[in-house]
């Protein structure tokens, strides 16, 4: 694992476009891509660069269960408003989050995943080192699944809906084996509520407790975070 540290978030998010660019340079046309607050500032910079995706396709890692694609939080709607509709791609994938049998959906997404190697697979990470909606526990050989979310990570997420009452208590999610196939990773780690996760990460502990402590074992990830040692 690569890390960079920055005192700047701009500068960050900056290295982030630049890193991302490359990649398309050297010929990444699949990419992993994820929501959440640390990712908005990502897709805003994106939007303003010349980077074009026109001729690549993406998979989101993950999808509320419960929430129609256009509900203000899906993160169909989350992707369309921050990044789609401004960049387009050749093609996007999300899970469905509505599907009348969510197990089948998993399945369905992880066959779409199978069939399209991604290249560059971004990411974000949980209190609680759930990368994707993978919550400590999950075991590092999961495929895409139906996941029942922690009541941290709904806590965590209640500050985009109106009460925590209204988010969502299951997620389709890839697996971390679905994860773990990307040719390359990039985890972003912004803000102190992630400082203790991360130092785990970094300390190179390996346990399926912290579900990001696998990417110690994936031979390209590029870590980038604000917080100093
Ligand atoms: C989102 C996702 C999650 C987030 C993580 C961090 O698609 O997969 O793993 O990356 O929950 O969320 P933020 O950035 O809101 O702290």
């Amino acid at each position: 694992m690569k890390l960079e540290r920055y005192s700047s978030r701009k500068d960050l998010y900056a290295r982030a476009v630049d890193i991302i660019g490359n990649a398309k340079n050297y010929g990444a046309t699949t990419f992993g891509l994820a929501t959440g607050g640390t990712m908005e500032p990502l897709y805003s910079i994106i939007c303003e660069s010349n980077v074009d995706f026109s001729n690549c396709i993406s998979f989101n890692l993950d999808e509320y269960v419960g929430l129609s694609a256009n509900h203000e939080q899906s993160y169909t709607n989350y992707m369309d408003k921050y990044l789609f509709r401004h960049k387009p791609f050749k093609e996007t994938y999300l899970p469905n989050g509505l599907a009348d049998n969510p197990k089948e959906e998993a399945l369905r997404y992880e066959s779409l995943l199978q069939h399209n190697p991604i290249d560059f697979q971004l990411l974000g990470i949980g209190q609680n080192g759930h990368i994707g909606f993978n919550e400590p526990g999950t075991p590092f050989d999961s495929l895409t699944h139906l996941v029942t979310l922690e009541q941290s990570t709904r806590q965590a997420n209640a500050r985009f809906f109106d009460s925590i009452d209204e988010v969502p208590t299951q997620a389709i999610t890839m697996g971390i084996q679905s994860i773990m196939r990307a040719k390359c990773i990039l985890l972003i780690a912004v803000g102190e509520a992630k400082r203790d996760v991360l130092q785990r990460v970094l300390d190179s502990e390996y346990t399926e407790d912290i579900p990001a402590s696998v990417l110690t074992k994936h031979p390209n990830v590029m870590i980038l975070t604000d917080l100093q040692e």
